[in-house]
């Protein structure tokens, strides 16, 4: 390989700096050309492209968001959009590339990898973490600190107010950061799509909360839980079966997204660029690029975008003790 394209695609995530610096830098370590793509395959498809080398990635590491921006691409899922990405990236000498982003993103390119046998090679970014092959995707753990520090915030007037908030969390259809934010920030209960508590036994366990002296209470709903109710239909299921509690609802949308990214999020960048860039020269191709027991190592797409990764049930039974 001679030259690589670098992009991020999908949402993003904290972290997504870091790794384009860490692509493009091992990159440079490896005496090879870089080119930053922006806004993900849009910008493949328009050949947007953009020479990188190792000082052009200066004070990115700690920014949020994503230096050369993403974007969903409906185009791209279109035979005649990925011919197009595949002419721009060979008129541009362009021989591999490296996507940062999510499930969406990986199949994207796996589709284009078995087209054109372009070599491709995946990082996982998104605050999900609902990749398969990776315990932790890039964005995650800083997300997981922006909305612990956010529900801290709530709790402060919540509990002035003696006052029940339901605070919804992103994630989309898993329930990850809700649980896990959910035990680190104390909430009484964490609504997650993977377990049903019905809405009798929320009723119960927050009478049961209020008659055991709690004056406030926080309840984390995971945006995508099935409980059959949206958040705000949920506080008026609870405000009109319990008269206990005055309820406000605290959507916590996009700012879980931005933020500079946790020391965790940048080394696993910096770890994952380099595994993305070093695969590729190895002729490796059509994997993600994952952390599992502290190692770094590969999936293949077709394995990593099957299924989504588990939520640890552990962690209900430790909120349930907690919450006692
Ligand atoms: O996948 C990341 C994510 O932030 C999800 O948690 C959320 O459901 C979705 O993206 C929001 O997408 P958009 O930025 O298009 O509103």
């Amino acid at each position: 390989l001679k030259k690589i394209g670098v992009m991020t695609s999908g949402g993003d995530s904290p972290g997504m700096n870091a790794a384009i610096r860490a692509v493009v830098r091992t990159c440079a370590y490896h005496e090879i050309e870089c080119y930053g793509i922006y806004r993900g395959y849009e910008g493949v498809m328009e050949g947007d492209f953009v020479k990188m080398d190792a000082r052009s990635v200066k004070g990115i590491i700690n920014k949020g968001g994503t230096v050369l921006k993403s974007a969903r691409s409906k185009a791209f899922r279109t035979k005649e959009g990925r011919q197009l990405a595949y002419e721009k990236l060979t008129e541009a000498g362009i021989d591999g590339l490296v996507v940062i982003g999510g499930d969406g993103s990986f199949t994207g390119a796996m589709v284009f990898n078995s087209e054109f046998d372009f070599p491709v090679m995946g990082i996982p970014g998104t605050i999900d973490n609902d990749i398969v092959g990776t315990t932790h995707t890039l964005g995650y753990d800083t997300a997981l600190n922006t909305v612990v520090e956010a529900i801290d915030k709530i709790r402060d007037t919540a509990s002035s107010h003696n006052r029940l908030f339901f605070v919804e969390v992103m994630g989309r259809d898993v329930g990850h950061i809700a649980l896990n934010v959910g035990v680190g920030a104390g909430a009484e209960e964490i609504l997650i799509p993977e377990e049903d508590l019905g809405l009798d036994r929320l009723i119960d366990s927050l009478k049961r909360s209020k008659a055991s002296g709690k004056s406030s209470s926080i309840v984390v709903v995971a945006e995508g839980d099935k409980i059959g109710k949206n958040v705000f239909e949920l506080k008026d299921y609870v405000e009109e079966n319990m008269t206990e509690y005055e309820v406000r609802v605290s959507v916590l949308g996009h700012m879980q997204r931005g933020g500079s990214p946790s020391c965790f999020d940048r080394v696993l960048a910096s770890r994952m660029g380099v595994k993305a860039v070093e695969s590729l020269l190895e002729g490796k191709s059509n994997y993600m690029v994952g952390l599992k027991d502290d190692i770094i190592q590969i999936t293949p797409f077709d394995q990593a975008v099957k299924g989504k990764s588990k939520i640890n049930k552990e962690l209900l039974r430790v909120s349930d003790i907690m919450t006692v």
